[in-house]
């Protein structure tokens, strides 16, 4: 496989290519027309990724137009939550849904049926197995148990993390209780998706960065480090990303101590810092600053060059540090696939 195989698959098992393998986060989402004809056709965004014909459509979208080394499953992270049996809308501004209380709202949740619901998105995954190119490796994901749980009780995105901080700190054991129902729904999530032709696997933990760092410890990297260990026990070769983002210095206790194969940077953490502490012992993936992707031109392309001069000497994935935001330019994606389809000169 080593000289021959997908080159996603060589950097995330510590090849270092001339090239960097590239795909994006939110690479299919509304910054491109083809997504927004085929989301309007769809009705709402669950109904979206319940739908393997439009779902697998729009996963093959960017890989069609970009040419990108991976595609990742179009689903959501609240897949999970709402096959869970949370109530789960996109209206307007972002996720709601009808938060979990401390004290006997775990008693809403149907864990053991859980993944049952979600048996369209592993048809997804089936029919963009078969639409791929031999050379583009496809990859599942999930939230990490953190971040899953934030939406969980804050009802949607939070500003201040208020009340799912307050259970944790109030109610450890409690908090726990919910997160352990998370863990074992990501790992049979997961383990569907890799059983279904998902070779790579990103566990997502957005809002990493708002824990100090005991509670760092005890709600990213423990959840996290149970899934990994979960995973490779049946699935060996499958290589997992972590992408804890905002962890800043956390970032070097997580990547030994979850057992990722590669971690996930976002836009701020310093090149120097993944150079000596991260990818001196495993693969990185990211991070060019989204809005360097709106913008385009000379800005884009001289952060591209710097990014590869950092990074490009030991296995690396180029990414963005977060997803792509939706006003971006498509032309602008196209530049960076040029970009990252030349060598870099010196
Ligand atoms: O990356 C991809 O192209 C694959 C699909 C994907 C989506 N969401 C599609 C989506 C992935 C990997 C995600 C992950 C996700 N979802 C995360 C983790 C990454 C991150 O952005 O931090 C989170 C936190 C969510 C939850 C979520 N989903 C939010 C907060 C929102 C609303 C904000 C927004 O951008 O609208 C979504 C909606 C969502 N998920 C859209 C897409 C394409 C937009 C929905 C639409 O078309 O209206």
């Amino acid at each position: 496989m080593t000289e021959t195989g997908k080159p996603l698959l060589r950097a995330l098992a510590g090849d270092c290519l001339s090239r960097p393998p590239w795909w994006l986060m939110r690479q299919a989402g509304r910054y491109l027309p083809e997504y927004r004809d085929i989301r309007a056709r769809a009705g709402d965004f669950v109904a979206l990724c319940l739908n393997p014909v439009l779902a697998a459509e729009v996963t093959l979208q960017p890989v069609r137009r970009f040419g990108m080394d991976a595609a990742i499953l179009f689903s959501d992270i609240l897949l999970l939550p709402y096959a869970l049996g949370q109530r789960l809308e996109f209206a307007g501004d972002g996720p709601v849904l009808d938060r979990i209380e401390s004290g006997g709202g775990l008693a809403r949740l149907r864990p053991s049926s859980a993944i049952a619901g979600l048996e369209p998105v592993f048809e997804t995954i089936r029919r963009v197995r078969e639409g791929l190119g031999p050379e583009t490796a496809l990859i599942g994901f999930a939230g990490a148990p953190w971040t899953v749980a934030t939406y969980m009780v804050e009802g949607g995105t939070s500003r201040d993390f208020r009340r799912v901080k307050t259970w944790a700190y109030r109610d450890p054991a409690g908090f726990a209780a919910l997160v352990e129902i998370i863990v074992a729904g990501t790992v049979q999530l997961l383990s569907a998706q890799i059983d279904a032709g998902a070779e790579v696997v990103q566990l997502f933990d957005s809002w990493a960065g708002v824990l100090p760092e005991r509670e760092f410890r005890h709600w990213v990297i423990e959840p996290t480090r149970r899934i990994v260990t979960a995973l490779k026990a049946a699935y060996p070769a499958c290589p997992v990303i972590g992408f804890p983002r905002g962890a800043g210095p956390m970032y070097e206790a997580y990547a030994p101590a979850t057992g990722v194969d590669a971690v996930g940077l976002d836009t701020v953490v310093p090149a120097g810092f993944v150079r000596e502490r991260l990818q001196s012992r495993l693969p990185v993936q990211g991070n060019l600053d989204p809005v360097l992707l709106l913008i385009g031109g000379d800005a884009l392309t001289e952060a591209v060059a710097a990014i590869r001069r950092s990074f490009g000497d030991r296995p690396h994935v180029f990414n963005l540090g977060h997803g792509v935001l939706p006003e971006t330019p498509p032309e602008n994606v196209a530049l960076l696939a040029r970009l990252l389809a030349e060598p870099l000169s010196s």
